[in-house]
């Protein structure tokens, strides 16, 4: 008797990031290279309770590995925080015949992954995010080109900053973690990074750094802020009326979050795609794909979710030194 051919299912949940099309390119091609039926699920868990698939083969994903954005399109589904919603999505799971669930998503998209797990669906995670903040890898798909994009925006502002003599605040995405900010801060040489896990709201201290910075006769002020920390209008009249100087903020936004996918994104993507795949294969259950010291590793989903990881304080530190 012919086995029964695996049915693997694939969403993409939460914010989208570039580098996610590469990851469903990826799962779709190897999965069906391996011999698995792969079943695509719009709009994250929204499309899951509402029974949003689509069948993909080889030539579903044709033209996506350079594109940003999700083709499965993503959602953030309030039901799916409760009992009931999660009962109603294992449900779905089953009676779709799904093997395998793979979220590619960030944290919170793994917690929901999490609670199909504890209802008998077989979950693999892949970090897709561009904020950088799952603990358990050094690596989530995005990150690379949301750094880039944000760098390009923010040496533009300092075109301008520097030519009218202003101080600039560049508000940077990242949710809750400022990854992003101290990237940028540093590749921008910014004159200031303020981060959510460091900073202390000591507006006196960046207005000081601003006058001693002038009088050193720099043209411009670079303050890198996360949008953790946020209220960059607010801090930019507050030095412009301390200092004098013109002071403007820039918030990048979603722009920060679009466009094609970088080498990096593309390959890290590519590469933990393929990865899941091949872990369900090994009839491996509830993982998540990681990137550990160089290496892409599968752990346990629900040891991955109680990780945790800091920020580096030297980049901080050393960031100060840099812009002297
Ligand atoms: P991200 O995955 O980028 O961190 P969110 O935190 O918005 O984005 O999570 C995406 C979706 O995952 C949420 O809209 C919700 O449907 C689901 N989710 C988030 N947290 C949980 C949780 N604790 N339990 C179940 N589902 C969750
Ligand atoms: O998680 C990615 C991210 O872009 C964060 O940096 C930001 O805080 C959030 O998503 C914005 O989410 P939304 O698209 O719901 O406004």
């Amino acid at each position: 008797m012919a086995e029964k051919k695996i049915t693997i299912g694939l969403l993409t949940s939460g914010g989208d990031a570039p580098g996610m099309n590469a990851a469903i390119r990826a799962i779709v091609r190897v999965g069906i290279a391996r011999g698995a039926k792969m079943i695509g699920i719009k709009r994250g868990y929204a499309g899951l309770l509402a029974e949003e698939f689509i069948d993909m083969d080889v030539t579903t994903v044709c033209e996506t590995i350079q594109k940003g954005g999700t083709i499965l399109q993503t959602a953030r589904c309030p039901e799916f925080l409760t009992e009931e919603g999660e009962n109603h999505g294992a449900k779905i799971c089953e009676k779709h015949g799904l093997d395998a669930l793979i979220v590619i998503g960030g944290d919170g998209s793994f917690r929901g992954a999490l609670s199909l797990a504890k209802r008998g669906v077989n979950v693999i995670g892949i970090p897709g995010t561009i904020d950088l903040d799952i603990p358990c890898t050094d690596y989530t798909i995005g990150f690379d080109t949301a750094i880039n994009t944000a760098m390009s925006a923010i040496d533009k502002v300092r075109d301008t900053s520097s030519s009218h003599e202003r101080c600039s605040i560049i508000e940077v995405m990242g949710r809750n973690a400022g990854y992003i900010a101290l990237y940028c801060g540093i590749a921008n040489g910014a004159e200031d990074i303020l981060l959510p896990e460091f900073y202390d709201g000591n507006e006196q201290a960046i207005i000081n750094n601003i006058i001693a910075n002038r009088k050193k006769g720099k043209s411009h002020h670079i303050i890198v802020n996360a949008e953790g920390i946020g209220h960059s209008n607010a801090l930019a009249k507050t030095i412009e009326a301390a200092t004098g100087i013109e002071t403007r903020a820039t918030i990048l936004g979603y722009l920060q979050r679009g466009g094609s996918p970088t080498c990096t994104d593309r390959v890290h993507a590519s590469t933990m795609g393929a990865l899941a795949v091949d872990v369900i294969m090994e009839g491996k259950k509830n993982k998540v794909i990681a990137y550990q010291n160089g290496q892409y590793v599968a752990l346990d989903i629900e040891e991955a979710l109680k990780m945790k990881k800091d920020i580096s304080r030297y980049q901080f530190e050393i960031s100060r030194l840099l812009s002297l």
